[in-house]
């Protein structure tokens, strides 16, 4: 069967601050993790002549965290940079609340559909990854580093979550993901913690 695996990008300073989006970098922890990676890799199996990818977004965070990957290729994809919170990017949740309480009840009342002003919902989310998912159905020994939310929907996907539930997946940070795709029925996952 083939194995796609998937990570969130390790701790930023964003993520420590508890402001959403940006394009801040790792804090050191997040580094560690990035540190960690081809470790956790090596101990599921993973050698040198697998010829893997990982696949990022074009932000920083993501990024740094391929930076200690001994792959041949690195490939950065604009569809995978995180959820544009547009008005709101850069803001802690309580000043969202605080400052557009509106929007605050709005998102709560439907995640799924609410779109931030000047920015993205998840369903735009799941719209814009579809070209990624295509060229994943052809590639495999690919590691995806990505965001939260757009995780959340590539994870969903290959897991046969509703889309529309897709908001509210758990997906833990410093935690490698290994999905094992089969032709039918469910993904096996397996998610390897870097305990950092
Ligand atoms: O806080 C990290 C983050 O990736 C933000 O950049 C993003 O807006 C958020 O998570 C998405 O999660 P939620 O949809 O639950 O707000």
């Amino acid at each position: 069967s083939k194995v796609i695996w998937l990570s969130r990008h390790g701790e930023s300073v964003y993520n420590v601050e508890k402001k959403i989006g940006g394009d801040s970098r790792l804090s050191e922890r997040g580094l560690m993790y990035a540190k960690k990676l081809p470790q956790l890799l090596k101990e599921q199996g993973f050698d040198e002549t697998n010829q893997m990818s990982a696949w990022t977004s074009t932000l920083v965070r993501t990024n740094e965290t391929a930076q200690y990957l001994p792959f041949d290729k690195i490939l950065p994809w604009r569809a995978l940079n995180e959820l544009d919170a547009g008005l709101c990017d850069g803001m802690t949740y309580e000043e969202i609340e605080e400052k557009y309480p509106e929007d605050f009840k709005e998102r709560d009342d439907d995640k799924f559909e609410y779109r931030y002003k000047g920015g993205e919902s998840y369903k735009d989310v799941v719209l814009r990854v579809e070209p990624v998912m295509m060229e994943l159905e052809r590639q495999s020994n690919v590691l995806i580093i990505t965001h939260q939310a757009v995780l959340r929907c590539i994870y969903a996907y290959f897991m046969n979550i509703p889309q529309d539930q897709s908001p509210w997946v758990a997906i833990p940070l410093h935690t490698l993901i290994k999905l094992e795709v089969r032709p039918y029925g469910a993904c096996k996952v397996t998610l390897i913690k870097a305990n950092i």
